[in-house]
């Protein structure tokens, strides 16, 4: 087994394992802050064939347009279960198509998609810079890949602080709280478009980017 394989079978398990609880733990979060920007990321969404990576426990999908096709895609298993069941608290209009897989090795054509969006996701995927080329890949070029993600602050001593403590996010939770998701994505051949920060520090960001680059 490659590392790549081991870290991703990781944080498969650990998604698995937190899945019931995943609500609860997120929920100040949600409330304060999380989901007014899911609103504001998704109300810039056109599609029609739209895919979101790592869709999880499906918060995102009340804020999904209808006359869209969404693909959701993760990881975990679990995640997933609670994907379906949030999906059904929706219209059928909403309705996602939901498929086990890891974003660094899509299981789709390339060009299929005119959006993909993924929000939170990019801190604890093993090689971000792979699943970003896989978006790429998958995305039109006259497309749009928008993301929302907590990433490395960019004040200078919050973010060596972030490279102390990461190590024991990782360990902990699986997640990093150092990564440079608009340098990875400019890594994996996106342009970037528009960044918009969104708390202070930057830690919180909106990154909207073209696979026509
Ligand atoms: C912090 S949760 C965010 C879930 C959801 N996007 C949200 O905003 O609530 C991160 C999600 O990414 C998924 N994930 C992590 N690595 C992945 C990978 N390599 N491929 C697909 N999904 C992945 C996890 O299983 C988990 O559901």
């Amino acid at each position: 087994m490659t590392k790549k394989e081991g870290s991703t079978n990781e944080t498969r398990s650990r998604y698995d394992r937190i899945a019931p609880f995943y609500d609860w733990l997120e929920f100040p979060m949600e409330k304060l802050l999380a989901r007014k920007l899911r609103e504001r990321v998704w109300s810039k969404v056109e599609g029609p064939d739209v895919l979101e990576v790592g869709v999880g426990t499906g918060k995102n999908i009340p804020c999904y347009p209808v006359n869209s096709n969404i693909t959701g895609i993760d990881i975990s298993e679990k995640m997933l279960k609670g994907a379906e069941a949030s999906a059904r608290k929706e219209p059928d209009e909403k309705a996602p198509s939901l498929h086990q897989m890891d974003v660094q090795n899509l299981d789709f054509s390339e060009n299929t998609f005119d959006t993909t969006v993924a929000t939170f996701v990019f801190c604890s995927v093993p090689n971000p810079i792979l699943g970003l080329r896989e978006i790429h890949r998958v995305t039109r070029p006259e497309g749009e890949v928008m993301l929302l993600e907590d990433v490395r602050p960019e004040p200078r001593l919050l973010g060596n602080l972030f490279d102390f403590f990461n190590p024991v996010t990782v360990r902990l939770l699986g997640v990093n709280i150092n990564r440079e998701t608009v340098k990875n994505v400019r890594a994996a051949g996106l342009r970037i478009n528009r960044v918009t920060n969104l708390t202070r520090g930057n830690i919180v960001k909106i990154i909207s980017a073209k696979p026509d680059a």
